[in-house]
């Protein structure tokens, strides 16, 4: 609140959403996170719930719900240094998208030992040679990549897994055995619902770790331990960086936990993190030649429905690539398990239907083929996303978007990116407002 006639006054309260304060020089500034105050200062604290603060040029008295005087402490904020800008694109999407090699490249570094091929983590707050179970909880694209992670933990920790949608999970009043294990994942560790899921986990005392972007969040600030993305800020609202990052901290988690409870040995680790290594480059060739998603757009934005279809950890992409298609082109699209199809879905394939089909050629690819076979004799217009020969599908595909051939386990990884530029693309070209589109926040920070 500022006041008419009062120039060297504001006042501040924080319920819900986070609020951020930067000291300058005989100036203080409010704002929602230390990357909106980045331009002016690095020296940030945050209020907690409740507090409200009386602010001038000179300073900051802050006092707690109850009326008493408090002292929040002033931290250096890491985001000071970053570079919040276009470059040359002409969207901030764009230019996230084009950063993965990059980012995704730090993330990697920052987590294994890339000269003897092993995984190098921080101490955890778990041990998960001893865990029986893992919960999983987020929003979102945050909550597609831990559904790639509980495909990763149980096929290569044997870890079970428990996943939720944070705001299924928060009211769910699950019991949980004291002493386990909850990670909580979120881009801007301020999602509401990923807050409330982590504080319930914490009233029914279990271990929480968290994966975040944003390192001065509150998610970070109220886990055991924080595993941060590198992927730097994201800006446009539809995540693309931070859910490849996400992907890459989750990929180095589990091998760490499959290598606690004995099912990696140093040859599989040695195998994986080299798979993980090699995806900075593909996702590079990817990104060199878009013409094929530019061309893609000119059909896809005619669609009334589209549908995604992929099996094992390709079904977390298909759901992936759904949602950033109707949250930037507004366009219906659903993502189903592909062996779903005939419990349901087929019944809306026609030729009018685009059926974008997510199918590395790994263990299930023949599967994934006999869905595609289904979906071709009712005529739907298949695109396929692959590292197969089309041909080999003995199905006519409509568009073909080629992927390098990867590990199995990297797959997701590398996927996310075409789904990424299906999304972009046929955004551009329908005209819409691709960084900032409709009814969307980038952080939810409210119910
Ligand atoms: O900041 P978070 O990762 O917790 O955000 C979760 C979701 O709100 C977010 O992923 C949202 O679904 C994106 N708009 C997807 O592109």
């Amino acid at each position: 609140m500022i006041f008419r006639g009062y120039d060297n006054l504001m006042v501040a309260a924080r319920q819900g959403s986070p609020l951020a304060i930067g000291y300058g020089d005989g100036e203080m500034y409010v704002g929602s996170d230390a990357i909106a105050l980045a331009p002016f200062t690095d020296r940030i604290s945050y209020l907690e719930d409740g507090d409200w603060a009386v602010i001038t040029r000179e300073g900051i008295a802050v006092r707690d719900r109850a009326g008493a005087a408090v002292e929040r402490p002033i931290a250096r904020s890491l985001a000071a240094g970053l570079v919040v800008d276009k470059g040359n694109y002409r969207h901030f999407m764009a230019k996230e998208i084009h950063e993965q090699p990059e980012v995704v490249g730090h993330t990697l570094a920052h987590y294994l030992d890339l000269a003897n091929y092993r995984v190098d983590l921080p101490a955890l707050p778990f041990d998960f040679a001893s865990v029986t179970r893992l919960s999983l909880s987020a929003c979102g694209t945050a909550f597609y990549a831990c559904l790639v992670a509980k495909y990763w933990f149980e096929r290569w920790a044997k870890l079970p897994v428990d996943i939720d949608i944070a705001s299924e999970f928060r009211y769910r009043e699950t019991t949980m055995a004291p002493g386990g294990a909850a990670l909580f994942v979120s881009q801007s560790g301020e999602t509401a619902d990923t807050l409330a899921s982590l504080r319930y986990c914490r009233e029914q005392h279990q271990h929480v770790l968290s994966i975040v972007n944003v390192q001065e969040s509150s998610i970070a600030r109220e886990s055991d331990g924080v595993l941060p993305t590198l992927g730097g800020p994201e800006i446009g609202v539809a995540s693309t960086k931070a859910f490849t990052c996400q992907l890459t901290v989750l990929a180095c988690l589990a091998i760490a936990a499959g290598k606690a409870r004995g099912v990696i040995g140093p040859e599989l680790e040695a195998e994986l993190v080299k798979a993980l290594v090699e995806v900075p480059r593909h996702m590079a060739t990817m990104l060199r030649d878009e013409t094929p998603y530019e061309t893609l757009a000119h059909s896809l934005s005619k669609a009334r429905d589209v549908l995604y279809l992929g099996r094992g950890s390709s079904y977390p992409i298909a759901l992936e690539g759904a949602l950033k298609l109707k949250e930037i082109s507004y366009i219906h699209a659903e993502g189903y398990a592909a062996g779903e199809l005939k419990h349901g879905p087929i019944a809306l394939i026609d030729e009018e239907v685009p059926v974008i089909v997510i199918a590395p050629r790994d263990d299930l690819f023949d599967k994934t083929v006999s869905n595609m076979q289904e979906v071709a004799a009712r005529d739907g217009k298949i695109i396929l996303v692959s590292d197969a020969d089309p041909a080999s599908t003995g199905c006519e595909v409509q568009t073909m978007l080629p992927v390098p051939t990867v590990h199995p386990f990297v797959t997701p990884l590398v996927y996310a990116v075409p789904v990424q530029l299906i999304a972009y693309h046929t955004a551009v070209f329908m005209g819409t407002d691709v960084d900032q589109p409709r009814n969307l926040a980038k952080s939810v920070t409210v119910e």
